[in-house]
């Protein structure tokens, strides 16, 4: 049975495969965004990983600078993306934060390298994770963010407006006030 409505009332259409519970979203603006971040930030806990996926731009960078901010407490923390560095890490109150951008990584192997162990005692952000390969966490919550059109009877346009794919491969579902199917 689906959960509540959060404050995301613009939940477009549920959506399931096989065992994994899923909840759609539309982020009319990076404020949307932000508060998305938020709200996933105030149930995040050491050991959960979180991985953003979605083409160049899509605001994989926006939703951990809103995820690392909240959980630092800090509005103003400057958040750079880690393009280049492949991954930027941060004291929180309660756990470190570990935020990648695997885009440049060309072997799975080379991600380890970069302390992919380390951060599973913290919170793991990471950003093009299909380069994970073999070393893909089986709990995590996936986040797939794309632009415009939903492909629904519902569609968005304009240059802000984001579709949020929430897919919870641990226990996201219970955690998050989203309509989860
Ligand atoms: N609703 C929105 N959510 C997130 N970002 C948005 C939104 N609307 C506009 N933007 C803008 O889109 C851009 C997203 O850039 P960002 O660096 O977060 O993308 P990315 O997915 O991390 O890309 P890359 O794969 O290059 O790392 C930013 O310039 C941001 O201001
Ligand atoms: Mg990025």
């Amino acid at each position: 049975m689906a959960s509540p409505p959060g404050p995301f009332n613009s939940f477009l259409a549920p959506t399931s495969a096989g065992a994994a519970q899923r909840a759609v979203l539309l982020l009319d603006d990076e404020a949307a965004t932000e508060r998305l971040a938020a709200e996933i930030a105030a149930v995040c806990r050491a050991g959960d990983v979180i991985h953003l996926i979605g083409d160049l731009g899509a605001g994989k960078t926006a939703l951990a600078r809103g995820l690392i901010r909240s959980l630092a407490g800090d509005p103003r923390l400057e958040v750079p993306s880690p393009t280049f560095t492949l991954v930027q890490t941060y004291p929180a109150p309660a756990f470190d934060i570990w935020h990648f951008d695997l885009y440049r990584t060309r072997d799975p192997e080379e991600v380890r390298e970069l302390g992919l162990d380390d951060s599973m005692d913290g919170l793991a952000l990471i950003e093009w994770p299909e380069r994970l390969g073999p070393h893909t966490p089986r709990l995590r919550l996936d986040i797939a963010l794309s632009f415009g059109d939903s492909g629904g009877s519902d569609p968005i346009t304009g240059p802000s407006a984001r579709i949020a794919h929430l897919e919870d491969h641990h226990d996201w579902s219970r955690r998050l006030r989203a309509d989860w199917s």
